[in-house]
């Protein structure tokens, strides 16, 4: 089978791995210009955004955004009535395939963006996970970033689906934000 979309997934953790507060909300203590504008570049570059219901980039660019969104509120495959851009999806009616034909992308690169369940989705097909991490910051009964934290750290979950550490970029000098590639050797088929 040729692969023809590239997934790559990108979060922002806490130093204890967390992505949210105990309330499912992404707290102002992990934003930070220099990933957000990391962010935003590459959601501009990818042709397809996915996500769960209670995620989104909420960016300038958002609307023009192709999207899938996952939701248990349809059986398997829907138009999205609030946005024309977006397609939803419940994968326990139909595959990520047939949801990229859908949304009417099946090649170039799709950005998984959370949230966790989410991210656990996908954890055996990302090509690249993009684990950017503020070490400063801590979010005590939050919400983790990965299925498997707090009990592993997400660099043991990520190697332990086959990622691999590759470059780092500093993101943020000042608050010690960085992003890591973490990188599968052999590419995973991604239209399963
Ligand atoms: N720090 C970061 O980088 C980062 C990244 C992502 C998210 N966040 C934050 O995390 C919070 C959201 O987290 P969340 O846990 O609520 O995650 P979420 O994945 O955005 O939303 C969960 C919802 O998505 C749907 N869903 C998820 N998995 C599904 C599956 N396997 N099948 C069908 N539907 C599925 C369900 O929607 P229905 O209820 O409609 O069925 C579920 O209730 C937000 O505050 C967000 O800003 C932060």
């Amino acid at each position: 089978m040729v692969r023809e979309l590239a997934i790559e997934g990108y979060v922002i953790l806490s130093a204890d791995g967390m992505l949210a507060d105990g309330n499912g909300v992404m707290p102002p203590e992990l934003k930070f210009d220099g990933d957000q504008r990391f962010f935003n570049d590459a959601l501009d570059q990818a042709d397809l955004v996915v996500h769960g219901r209670n995620s989104g980039e909420q960016q300038p660019n958002s609307p023009k955004r192709r999207r899938i969104i996952l939701t248990r509120d349809v059986a398997a495959l829907a138009a999205d009535p609030s946005n024309a851009m977006a397609t939803l999806w419940n994968p326990a009616g139909a595959s990520f395939a047939a949801a990229c034909a859908r949304a009417g992308v099946t090649r170039g690169t799709a950005a998984v963006i959370g949230g966790p369940a989410v991210f656990g989705l996908f954890l055996d097909r990302f090509d690249t996970f993009w684990l950017s991490q503020a070490p400063h910051v801590h979010i005590p009964g939050g919400e983790p970033g990965l299925p498997g934290i707090p009990g592993r750290t997400a660099q043991a979950v990520l190697a332990a689906h086959g990622l691999r550490p590759a470059e780092v970029r500093v993101l943020d000098a000042g608050h010690e934000v960085t992003v890591m590639a973490w990188r599968r050797k052999t590419p995973a088929h991604a239209l399963q």
